[in-house]
This record gives C-alpha cells, sequence and structure tokens, in this order.
C-alpha cells in the first residue's frame, strides 16, 4: 500500500479525490488549518512526519482576480510552495503531483495549446501558477503536473456552474462573456484522470501533461447548457434570457485568456482513454448536485 500525501482536502477537487484515493493506498488528507503554504518553513516538518510516496497538491491560491492586488500572497502559495514541496519529495524519493492551469498561457493561440507550447501568462494569478510549474522543475524530483481549466464540482466554495444556477433562480435575464473559450472540466473526471496518471508515473512519464473534459465552448453557451440541463433535472429557475456579451462590457481587475483549449492528446495516449466530453461532465455534476441538494 502506498502512502499518499492530500494537501488541498476542502477545495472543489480536494474533496473530489478523496473517496478515490483509497482504491491507490492509505491516505492523510489536509486543509490550510495543519498546514498553511504561504508559511513554506511548515512544509518540511509535516512532509517529514507522514513520510508520503506520492504527495498531492490540490490547494492553490485561486482568486483570480483578487490575486491582482495580493501578487505576494499568490507567490507564496503557488510559486513557491510548490518548489519547496518538490524538494521535500525529492529528499523523500517522494513523487508530486501538481495541478496547474490553462492560465499559463496568453490565448492568443487558435489551435489547442500543447505541453510544450510557449508559456506567457498575462495575470498574476497565471505570473504565479508559471513559477510554480518552473521552480518543481528546478528540482531534480519527480514529478508530475497537470494544467487543467474552467473547473467545477459539487464540494468547493463556488464555481461558475453554481453561481450560474443561483442567478438563474433569481434574475430572469443575466449576460454573459461570449467570446472567452475553453474546455468546462468536472472535477469527478479530473479526479479520476489523475488517479489512472499517478501509478502510471516512472521516469519515463514523468512531466507535464494537460488534462480537461473534451470539446469546446464560451461561458455564454456554457451558460445556456447549464440551464438547458438544470432544467431538464428540476432545478428551480425563473431565468428567461441569457445575453452574450464581449469582455470589455464585462470588466474585472485580472485579464483573462480569450482562448483556453487545452489539447489532451499527450495524457490521452498514456492512459489510453480520451476525456469525456464537457457536456457530459456538466450532467454528471448536476445529477450529483441534485442528489446532494448541496445548492
Ligand atoms: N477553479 C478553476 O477553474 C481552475 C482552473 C484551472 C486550474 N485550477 C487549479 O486546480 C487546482 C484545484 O483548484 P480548485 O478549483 O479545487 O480550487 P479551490 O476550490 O479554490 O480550492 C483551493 C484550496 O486551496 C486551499 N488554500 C488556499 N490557500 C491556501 C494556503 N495558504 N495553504 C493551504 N491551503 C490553501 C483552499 O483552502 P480553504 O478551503 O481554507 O480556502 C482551498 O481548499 C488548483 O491548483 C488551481 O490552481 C483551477
Amino acid at each position: 500500500m502506498k502512502r499518499i500525501l492530500l494537501i488541498g482536502k476542502d477545495g472543489q477537487l480536494g474533496q473530489e479525490l478523496q473517496p478515490f484515493l483509497g482504491s491507490l493506498g492509505s491516505f492523510v488528507a489536509v486543509g490550510r488549518d495543519t498546514l498553511d503554504l504561504s508559511k513554506s518553513q511548515e512544509i518540511g516538518r509535516l512532509i517529514e512526519e507522514i513520510k508520503p510516496e506520492w504527495v498531492i497538491n490540490a490547494a492553490a491560491y485561486t482568486a483570480v482576480d483578487k490575486a491582482e492586488s495580493e501578487p505576494e500572497l499568490a507567490m507564496a502559495i503557488n510559486g513557491i510552495a510548490p518548489g519547496v514541496l518538490a524538494k521535500c519529495c525529492q529528499q523523500l524519493d517522494a513523487t508530486f503531483i501538481h495541478i496547474s492551469t490553462d492560465y499559463v498561457f496568453d490565448g492568443t493561440q487558435s489551435h489547442p495549446y500543447i505541453e510544450t507550447d510557449l508559456t506567457h501568462p498575462i495575470g498574476v494569478y497565471g505570473q504565479s501558477k508559471l513559477a510554480g510549474e518552473i521552480a518543481i522543475q528546478d528540482t531534480q524530483a519527480q514529478f508530475a503536473i497537470l494544467r487543467t481549466a474552467w473547473v467545477y464540482g459539487v464540494g468547493g466554495t463556488g464555481n461558475f456552474v453554481k453561481t450560474m444556477l443561483r442567478l438563474g433562480k433569481e434574475r430572469e435575464e443575466i449576460r454573459v462573456v461570449c467570446d472567452q473559450v475553453g474546455s468546462p472540466t468536472w472535477t469527478g473526471d479530473l479526479a479520476k484522470s489523475i488517479v489512472e496518471l499517478i501509478p502510471r508515473l516512472n521516469s519515463e512519464t514523468y512531466g507535464i501533461y494537460h488534462c480537461t473534459n473534451s470539446g469546446v465552448t464560451s461561458w455564454y453557451d456554457f451558460a445556456i447548457a447549464i440551464f438547458e440541463e438544470a432544467e431538464l433535472l428540476g432545478f428551480p429557475l425563473k431565468i428567461k434570457r441569457v445575453i452574450p456579451i464581449t469582455t470589455p462590457e464585462y470588466p474585472t481587475p485580472a485579464r483573462r485568456p480569450a482562448y483556453s483549449v487545452l489539447s489532451g492528446k499527450k495524457l490521452a495516449n498514456l492512459l489510453g482513454t480520451h476525456a469525456p466530453q464537457w457536456r457530459q461532465g456538466l450532467r454528471r455534476m448536476l445529477q450529483e448536485l441534485k442528489v446532494k441538494q448541496a445548492i
């Protein structure tokens, strides 16, 4: 039985991962109260105490807009801590699995980004996540970095799907950006891919992987799909109109990539399976949300 340390147990992905981890070994899941990643001096002590063989970091500073005014904190958690974690893993001969983001790219491409494409983040969050990737690669650790995008799940404090369901319940009309495209990714499919990847990691396969649901949509079309699927499942909805707007019509502190599509071919080749289509993931998430009545 492998010994696994999961960091970030209370986030969307961290919550989703836990039921899967038992199939890989025995695991300890910690949250911010046990390990605060902004205090990197605490990392070594915990890892030394647990002596894991695999460390999964699902924790991050994920407040994309707030990061613009808290760059030091975002950098401490996303940029510095992953390097310290990787170094500790290296010392223990453990394998480090880290989650990164489409925001390491600037979104100016018009075909899916592959793992070796040039990174160029356009905001503080993306810069901090890229710094984390570089810090990990600068160690001699055995690692996998999984870049994902547009993540949503039943757990955690909030995401686009939950926000749309709330707004759709309160309002007849909402305006949603239509000129940013990406691949909405359900934590259930993401967690499954991570757990399938881990046993396949070895000196031939360490490295960066892109891991999202397949297919491409805009936030506007995603919102419409959320309402269509939610209506079929009987969620209470008042919404009558979804109005497409452009990014300049919805100004935010952080710029976002216009094109956030990641090619999943490298991971699909390794796992021998294709990522489920995004709408299928959405349907599964809404079914789960309905059962748990988590809204
Ligand atoms: N959400 C997305 O759309 C998206 C897109 C691309 C990539 N990603 C990446 O996917 C991964 C998982 O994201 P997610 O959506 O599951 O994130 P999330 O729901 O926001 O969860 C992040 C977790 O990190 C924890 N955390 C924050 N600061 C911390 C600190 N100083 N020390 C320890 N823990 C801390 C949070 O703790 P608290 O619960 O105490 O706040 C939270 O549980 C992250 O690496 C993220 O960058 C996410």
